[in-house]
This record gives C-alpha cells, structure tokens and sequence, in this order.
C-alpha cells in the first residue's frame, strides 16, 4: 500500500503533485499492479474527440492484480464472506484460494461455451458470491461483462443484451429479497424472446424454485463446473480493452453503455479504495451496494478486491427480517468500514434507534455514502447513532461514468462537514461552470460541475455510439467533462454536491431518466402523452411525480393509474413506479410546444407562490386546473 495518503498534507502534496505532472503521478500508482508488459507511454487525451487513452500499449489481466497477486500472501485470507438473506442460513467465506480456483473452474466454462476476448457476457444474477465469480472469469477470459441490477424487467434486459449483442447470459433460478422469492430465470427466458444473439445461458442454482430449461441453451452453473480445472491461464489484455460496460440513464433516450477498460479502471478502483476508507489489511469492508450498479462493480468486486481486502457481499435487504439487520451484520463480521446509501440511512432512521440497541457496533471506523446527496439530518444520524461520533463520514461523489469515487474526504484525514464531498481526490482536476460556460474561480460560488483534465476510470465512450458520449458529456462546455451535477464551493474551498440538473432525477440512489419514465408510461394505450419530473422525497431522496394525459374510456382515475403503474414496472422494473401520478387535462407547452417543466416540478414540489414567468405559455389556464389536481 505504498501510494497511501496517511496525513491532511500529505494529501495536499500529493494533490499538488497530481495536478503538477498527471503523467508521472499515476505512472507512480500504476507501477505498483502487475503488467504482463508494462505501458510506453501513460497518456494520450483530448477531450474534443473524445479520446482517451492511459497506459498505453501496457498489457495485463485485471484478475492477476486479484488472485495470483494474493494467492501465495493473503491465500487463506477472505476474500468474500456472504451474508444471505436469512440471518438463520449458513453464511458462506470465499478465501482469495477458493476465489481464485472458482474464477478458473468459470473460466474454463465461458471458454467451453465458445467466449473469446471480446464477446458481451450479460450477468443478471442476484448476490450471491457466483456473481463476483461471473465477473471475474469475464475478466479473465477477456469478455465484456455487462451487469443488469436483476430487478431490471425483461424488457429491460432484453434492451441491453440487444444494445451489447451479448453471446452469453448469466443468471439464477431465482433471487430471495426480504419475505419475496423473485423468479430470475423466469424473465431471463422472456427477454430472450426478443433477442437473438445469445448462444448459452448458466443457471446458478439459488432458490430451487422450479424454471424451465432450454436443451442445447440453458445450462445449470453446478453441472457446467463439474470436472472443470481449477487453474487456467488468464488472456493477455490491452489497458485499452474493454472490461465492462454498465448501463445507465440519461437524459435523453434509452439508457446507455457506459464503457471502462481494464488499465485505468484497475488503478484508479484500488487508488481510491484505498486512499477514500484508510482500509488496512485485516480490516473487514462492507458495502450494501447491488452489484448491478457502478458502486457494487467499484468498490464491491474491482477495488476491494484489488487491495486484497476482505469485502462483504450482503443478499437481503435492510429490513428484513427487522430493521436492525445491517447492525446486526455489522456486529456478526466486526464490520471495520461500512459504505451504504443515504435512502438506506434514512429509511433506517425513520425506525428509531431501537432497532440499534441489541448490537455492537464498536468495530466500526469509517462510514461511507454513496450515491445522491446526503442530507444534514441523515448525516447526523449516521454520524451519531451507528458511527457513535468517532468514525468519520466520508461522503463520496462520483458517478458511473466516472468509475470511481472523485470527490470525497479521506477518512480519519480530511475534516469533514455534514453534506459536503469536501476536496477532490488527486488527479480529479475539478472546474465550476457559470451559465455562460466561463470557469467560476475562487470561492464561495455554485454552478455546473466539470472535470477538465482526464483521470484513469473514467468513461471512453458510449457503447456503439461514440457520438452519442461526446454530446452527453464533453459539447456542453468546450474541452470539459460535464457531469450534469450542480455544486457549490464554499468559503473553505469545500465542495457540496446539489444534484443533477438535467431531466436525471435520483430515486433511492437509483439514477432515472425523466425522458425514459415517460416513454414507459406512454406505451399504456390510453395514455395520449405524459411528462415526469422529481421532487423531495423523505426517503428516497427524489420520488417520481407523473403527469399524465390520458383517454379516460370511463375508467376510475385510481385503476387507471394502477395499470399506468403496472406498465412502468414491466418496461423497466420496480424501481421506475411513479410514486405519485395525477391525470391533467394538458400540459403547459410554449409555443414551440416545449413542455415548460420548471412548472410542473415547482407543482409537484408544493411550491405554487412563485410560478415564474408564464406569460409565453400556449395555453396559462392549464396551470391553474394542474394546481388544482395537484396530488399532495
Ligand atoms: O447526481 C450525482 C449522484 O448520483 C449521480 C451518479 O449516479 P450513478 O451513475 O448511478 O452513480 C451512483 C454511484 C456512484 C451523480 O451524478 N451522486 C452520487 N454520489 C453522490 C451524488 N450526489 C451527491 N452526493 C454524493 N455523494
């Protein structure tokens, strides 16, 4: 752990220096991975492309830095300890050994099913340790893999096993979430329907519900392993392979495929990793993230992993069977770190801390949020209830794209304050933009977010659509990465993330596009059109507000909206429900026919005094009957 930042200017050095001269700086942190043949040159960028490229020409095996790196040091150290959803079953420890030996039986599979380097492999799978594994020997093979958060509907998988032209996909019977038994393969089978790409599909086996196998097609994961050796030679990579791509919501269309590749992506998980949570060897890490998102992929898998810690993997949810089951997790593993979602903190919180009480949480010294902005009360909490005000909070913003954690405190070093990300990491060259698109330098100003010099893990383009990631993230503002983030940088040069604004909205950490909510909700057909914005939500930090027009054919509003709720969760799942859908008898439209959203989110904020202009309205009077419909 040689690139560890021990001390507040120690970090302040080695930010200097970061900024002072990138190439060398990350040239030092790179140095300390294994490479099957070290890089010739560390970077080439421009952002106008964009291209970019780090440690170039270097070849290596991201799963190398994993498991034979810490085969003969750490080999009967744990790697994975999974936690199922019932506290009553058996828990289950993959040493870096069985990883390592589960990684190359799966290895072999892949290859026997005919992956070669290249190919999409789609994992849709719940977390259980096979899931690691699945992206592991991905990795290791030099398969693409692509995880879909299994409570993604078939629609949803059959999109991005389209969008990838995945060979393979990796799945479970079923997947046991709190009190539910949710069938997996089931929807597996019908997002194959629509797809044609796909040669073999392993099944691993979890709940033992019944499924129905395709001969020549499905496999079951126990059966394929059987036999298979438990060493094999990991494929020669590029650092400018392909390692995954990650699908996520925009503004704008169909959620698109984020892509990271295997050098940079591999520095910068474990630099940060380290660096963000002070982890030292022997220390237990838990995140409760999904492995379907960038956080479970980051700082599950890939980074903890990379350092050779010891990472939790959590099944259930955070309630089941009582709302004290993370404390108890916490208390069962002597949890050292702990990295959650603040929805899950405050959804915690709304049950007292009763539920607390019974356990130890004594172990703990670092906590971490993830994913939306963490509001002070939540901060709060957290900081006195289950850190009992001595572990400090390191609130770390970053973003899918951006493969990694980019503005945080370093735990135990950087001061923190409630609600603030508080400094970049090194290399993270931040700028703040006005809305005329000038830099907003010194302190004590708030605008867009951007990032003006490239880092290791982020994004190099937009799977199939390059165009597509240079008008997203780098036409905004000229030579920048934008991020969609508003923020504010105090007097203390303290960064204090806002939130997004685009039509992203954030719904339990969950990123969602208004645009694609939209087009779900219109494929009801009674709907003639609709328009979704967020607004505050005690729990999930934004809800989803619906308005919808629609073609009553004397149906009750309340069973309408059910089947307007229905449809949502088939097009994309569960979590993408309107939390509050109110039938308007139209929208308010420019007369360019713009939908004039400011509007409708200060309605659906409860926020009516001060309506702004809306003189340039088509049609004023369609506010009025909004406001009156307004669903409180
Ligand atoms: O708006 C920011 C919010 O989550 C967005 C990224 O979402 P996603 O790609 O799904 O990745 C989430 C996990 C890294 C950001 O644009 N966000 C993430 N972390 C924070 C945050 N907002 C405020 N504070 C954070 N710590």
């Amino acid at each position: 752990m040689s690139d560890r930042i021990h001390t507040l200017s120690g970090y302040f050095h080695e930010y200097q220096k970061s900024v002072a001269d990138p190439e060398n700086f990350w040239a030092r942190v790179a140095d300390s991975f294994h490479w099957k043949k070290r890089w010739d040159k560390v970077l080439d960028w421009d952002f106008e492309g964009p291209d970019v490229k780090w440690f170039l020409n270097g070849k290596l095996n991201i799963t190398e830095n994993i498991l034979e790196r810490h085969l003969y040091t750490i080999g009967d150290k744990p790697a994975i300890i999974w936690e199922p959803n019932e506290p009553g079953e058996d828990s289950r420890t993959l040493t870096y050994r069985q990883l390592y030996e589960e990684v190359c039986r799966f290895s072999h599979v892949l290859q026997e099913k005919g992956v070669q380097k290249g190919d999409k492999v789609i994992i849709y799978m719940p977390m259980v340790p096979e899931a690691a594994v699945a992206m592991l020997a991905c990795a290791r093979v030099g398969a693409v893999h692509s995880v879909v958060f299994a409570g993604f509907s078939s629609n949803a998988l059959s999109d991005r096993i389209n969008d990838c032209e995945a060979k393979v996909v990796l799945t479970a019977d079923g997947n046991f979430r709190g009190n539910k038994k949710i069938p997996v393969k089931a929807v597996v089978d019908e997002a194959l329907e629509k797809t044609s790409t796909v040669t073999s599909v392993i099944v691993y086996q979890r709940t033992g519900q019944e499924v129905t196998m395709k001969e020549g097609r499905d496999f079951w994961w126990h059966e394929a392993i059987e036999g298979k050796g438990t060493q094999q030679e990991a494929v020669e990579m590029d650092s400018e392979d392909m390692l995954f791509i990650l699908y996520t919501s925009g503004s704008t269309g169909k959620p698109k495929g984020v892509v990271h590749t295997c050098g940079g992506y591999m520095v910068y998980s474990k630099y940060t990793f380290e660096n963000v949570f002070q982890y030292n060897p022997g220390d237990v890490y838990w995140c409760t993230a999904d492995i379907g998102w960038i956080t479970g992929h980051s700082y599950i898998v890939y980074g903890p992993l990379l350092s050779g810690a010891t990472s939790i993997m959590f099944e259930g949810v955070p309630t089941y069977p009582h709302a004290g089951r993370f404390w108890e997790i916490v208390d069962k593993y002597k949890v050292n770190q702990f990295y959650t979602a603040p929805t899950a903190i405050r959804a915690l919180q709304a049950h007292g801390t009763e539920p607390i009480e019974p356990f130890k949480l004594d172990s703990l010294k670092v906590l971490g949020s993830v994913g939306e902005p963490i509001n002070e009360e939540a901060w709060h909490w957290y900081h006195t209830h289950i850190g009992k005000t001595k572990c400090p909070i390191v609130d770390t913003w970053w973003q899918t794209e951006t493969g990694g954690i980019m503005v945080s405190p370093l735990a135990g070093i950087t001061p923190t304050k409630p609600a603030y990300a508080t400094l970049p990491l090194p290399g993270v060259q931040l700028a703040i933009m006005d809305p005329d698109g000038k830099e907003m330098t010194g302190n004590s100003v708030e605008g867009n977010l951007c990032i003006k010099f490239p880092w290791p893990g982020m994004i190099r383009t937009t799977y199939g659509d390059h165009d597509r990631c240079r008008q997203t993230y780098f036409a905004t503002y000229k030579g920048m990465y934008f991020t969609g983030d508003g923020v504010k940088r105090d007097h203390d040069g303290y960064y204090r993330i806002l939130g997004r604004v685009d039509d992203v909205i954030n719904v339990s950490g969950h990123r969602m596009g208004t645009a694609e909510v939209e087009n779900a909700i219109n494929e009801h057909p009674l709907v003639v059109e609709s328009a979704v914005v967020g607004y505050p939500h005690q729990v999930k930090g934004q809800g989803i507000y619906a308005y919808v027009i629609c073609d009553m054919k004397n149906r009750s509003e309340q069973s309408l909206t059910n089947e307007i709720k229905d449809t949502v969760t088939k097009i994309i799942g569960p979590i993408a429900k309107p939390d509050k859908i109110q039938i308007v008898p139209g929208l308010p439209k420019t007369r360019s026919g713009k939908i004039m959203r400011r509007i409708l989110r200060k309605v659906a904020e409860g926020n009516m005094d001060n309506m702004g202009d809306t003189s340039t309205l088509l049609d004023p009077d369609v506010v009025e009957k909004i406001i009156e419909g307004r669903i409180e």
